[in-house]
């Protein structure tokens, strides 16, 4: 960007800007100085290029509370992970739960199941403070699925799952869980132990801060051979064999990393660790408090689920009564600099129901370890210029 312009960014949900500084600067010197590719040469430059990329695994593994890294495979998006996972793991006839919360990332995957595998999918509806009914997803086990697959943390509202009781539901009926949090890791605590999720899928390039063209899908220990690998290819082992290998990564990870991608992520763990996650997690809550109660004086802005007593993320939808979500996205960017996202969020279900669908959506403000608290009233004050001039 040439021109010298106030720039306010808070589309953190979908990707998130900036990046610690220690992110560019080894992008930066992988590109000029390494370029070798990851896991497939012995020369002291491959060594150290491999060295960081396990790095990158480990961190990520202590983030989740995973004892085993080889479990931890890279994509390159939380979309790719989550098809790993839906694909892999559901055969012909399965019966899936899900949530009326989830992205189109779960739902399309789902949807060609239907038809590839005759694969038939529940949704569970939300209750009414932006979570899910547990008595419904109680009855939803019945016929038994194989799958629960829920989003931790809602790309549109921000409301956070109670995860702990819907793993326990699931297991309960035989089920294993898919946690896709996308939303919700590197804002809050996401821990495999803890939650007791089978596999965890995220992007790299979201709250985790690294750069785009990053993903992850961690896999509980002992459920390898419940998943297919749906891509065969070069891993740079066992070269010497045409069947894929069955050992991890190496199963799930076929052509060559996007190297420069893992060296962002590996900086942006170390960034994360020693801020340290409740740090960004205070941070961030504070941020979303301050702005969620600067708008209850605004007129003509109805903001979902604000109740303090909600857990939640940093990210906020919200309508002004008299614009489309659409033109109030432009005014905040075209005369404030305010980079919000408007409409649907690729979340159709999650928009039907808070009762935003028909409208075209939403518009959502998300915010990041960067976003000061001088943005935060900058964009209320702008907001309140907006809606007394429309
Ligand atoms: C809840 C949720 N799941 C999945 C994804 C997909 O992640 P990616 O954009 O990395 O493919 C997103 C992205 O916005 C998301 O918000």
């Amino acid at each position: 960007m040439t021109e010298e312009r106030r720039r306010i960014y808070l589309d953190n949900a979908a990707t998130s800007y900036p990046k610690p500084d220690s992110v560019y600067e080894v992008v930066d010197d992988y590109q000029r100085n390494l370029g070798g590719a990851v896991g497939r040469g012995t020369t002291q430059t491959g060594s150290l290029i491999q060295k960081n990329v396990d790095r990158a695994r480990n961190r990520f593994a202590r983030l989740i509370d995973l004892p085993n890294p080889e479990n931890v495979i890279f994509t390159s998006n939380g979309t790719d992970s989550l098809n790993l996972a839906l694909h892999g793991f559901l055969k012909q006839n399965d019966h899936v739960v899900t949530t009326c919360w989830e992205h189109n990332s779960v739902l399309r995957p789902l949807q060609f199941l239907s038809q590839q595998k005759e694969v038939s999918t529940t949704f569970v509806d939300s209750d009414d403070v932006g979570g899910i009914d547990l008595d419904s997803l109680k009855k939803a086990m019945e016929p038994q699925p194989s799958l629960v697959c829920v989003t931790h943390a809602s790309n549109v509202t921000g409301v956070i799952q109670p995860i702990n009781e819907i793993v326990e539901i699931a297991h309960e009926a035989g089920a294993k869980v898919l946690l896709d949090a996308a939303q919700s890791i590197g804002h809050v605590p996401v821990s495999m132990k803890e939650t007791g999720v089978d596999f965890l899928a995220c992007p790299g390039h979201k709250g985790l801060l690294g750069p785009l063209g990053t993903g992850l899908l961690a896999i509980r220990p002992g459920l390898k051979e419940d998943l297919l690998s749906i891509r065969q290819g070069g891993t740079g082992t066992t070269s010497e064999l045409e069947t894929q290998p069955d050992t991890l990564p190496e199963k799930f990870e076929s052509g060559n990393h996007n190297a420069p991608g893992l060296f962002g992520l590996e900086a942006a763990l170390q960034w994360l660790e020693e801020k340290t996650l409740q740090e960004v997690q205070r941070h961030e809550a504070e941020l979303t408090r301050q702005f969620i109660d600067g708008l209850q004086s605004l007129r003509e802005i109805e903001c979902y689920f604000p109740e303090e007593s909600i857990k939640r993320v940093g990210v906020v939808s919200l309508n002004a009564t008299r614009l489309e979500p659409q033109v109030l996205a432009s005014l905040l960017d075209e005369h404030f600099g305010i980079e919000t996202r408007a409409g649907l969020h690729c979340s159709p279900r999650a928009h039907a129901a808070i009762g935003t669908k028909e409208r075209g959506g939403t518009v959502r403000f998300s915010f990041g370890p960067f976003t000061t608290p001088e943005e935060i009233d900058f964009t209320l004050e702008a907001l309140g210029q907006i809606t007394s001039a429309f």
